[in-house]
């Protein structure tokens, strides 16, 4: 599939990057994942990362080794979750997103751990710097995932309001939706995690600001230092609402070996709670890798709470 807007990044690129929304998104073709790749492609897909925040591969052919393999090619592949206690037989990094477990643990049939806008695991100090997604098993129709780009949703900020955002830090906090008295329901009331992270976060790697927020992590503490329950809950609100809007987001379909990798730096995701009523399974693997202590516009850094930051190897 190659359109108008498709590029190579450089005349002898192996890869081709297709756009696939205004502000965030690309397919990148020419690229097998089960093979060894040199420096050179794994620089371009880094840089393709980077400019579009999530990228896409279709056709796939890779299993948990192959997936972990090329995780590491771009960091330190964490462990699968802070709260994952059956990984796969093998392969301690891999995050199972898989609606057969949901059942049990929630007590209803779902499609995804968590169906709103979120950053992967933005309650650790050090959330994950990147998730790379792979699909196995998906329902006929229906369990889409979204991405929104953060970076456009501080930049088309009025001025005024961008320096207000700068001075901001949020709450953010594992909120265990877990069925009570579960076994996933204990750990996390044993290991919480809480951390107050700047609202506006400068990229380690582009120097860009995104707007750190999103209602998943941040929804049940509803607290920005300093604001009060009150207004923290209505400055969250209409921070959330601009960073969800519709044009700053790309929305992927699913199939069998379709990975997406994207940059938790800079953007949210959400998996699109509208497959749960088929009573199809949908299972797809995710790993992290290791993400550094975001920074405020000032240079100050998040502030741990409660919980130990999550490194990889
Ligand atoms: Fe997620």
């Amino acid at each position: 599939m190659t359109t108008a807007a498709a590029q190579k990044v450089s005349s002898e690129s192996a890869i081709t990057v297709i756009p696939q929304a205004g502000y965030i998104g690309a397919e990148i073709a020419g690229v097998d994942l089960s093979a060894e790749l040199s420096d050179a492609v794994v620089a371009e897909i880094r840089q393709a990362l980077l400019t579009w925040k999530v990228v896409f591969f279709r056709d796939q052919t890779i299993g948990h080794a192959e997936q972990i393999a090329f995780a590491r090619r771009f960091g330190k592949v964490t462990p699968a979750h802070p709260y994952e206690e059956n990984p796969p037989a093998g392969f301690p990094e891999i995050l199972p997103i898989d609606s057969r477990r949901y059942g049990v643990q929630y007590g209803r049939k779902r499609t995804s751990y968590d169906s709103s806008w979120h950053t992967d695991v933005t309650a650790l100090v050090n959330p994950p710097a990147f998730s790379i997604l792979r699909a196995d098993i998906l329902p006929t129709h229906g369990g889409d995932t979204a991405w929104t780009n953060l970076v456009a949703a501080y930049e088309n900020l009025p001025e005024t309001v961008r320096a207000f955002a700068d001075t901001l830090d949020a709450e953010h906090t594992f909120e265990s939706r877990a069925a009570q008295g579960s076994a996933r329901a204990e750990t996390i009331a044993r290991k919480p995690l809480r951390t107050f992270h700047p609202v506006v976060r400068v990229h380690p790697e582009t120097g860009e600001r995104a707007l750190y927020v999103s209602p998943g992590f941040t929804r049940a503490a509803r607290t920005i230092r300093g604001l009060g329950p009150r207004l923290s809950a209505h400055v969250l609100d209409a921070l959330w609402e601009e960073a969800t809007r519709a044009e700053y987001t790309v929305r992927f379909r699913w199939q069998p070996g379709s990975v997406a990798f994207w940059d938790n730096r800079a953007t949210a995701h959400l998996a699109i709670p509208d497959a749960g009523h088929l009573d199809q399974d949908r299972v797809l693997y995710r790993v992290t890798i290791e993400g550094d202590v975001p920074r405020g516009v000032d240079g100050r850094l998040s502030e741990s709470v409660e919980g130990d930051p999550f490194y990889g190897s």
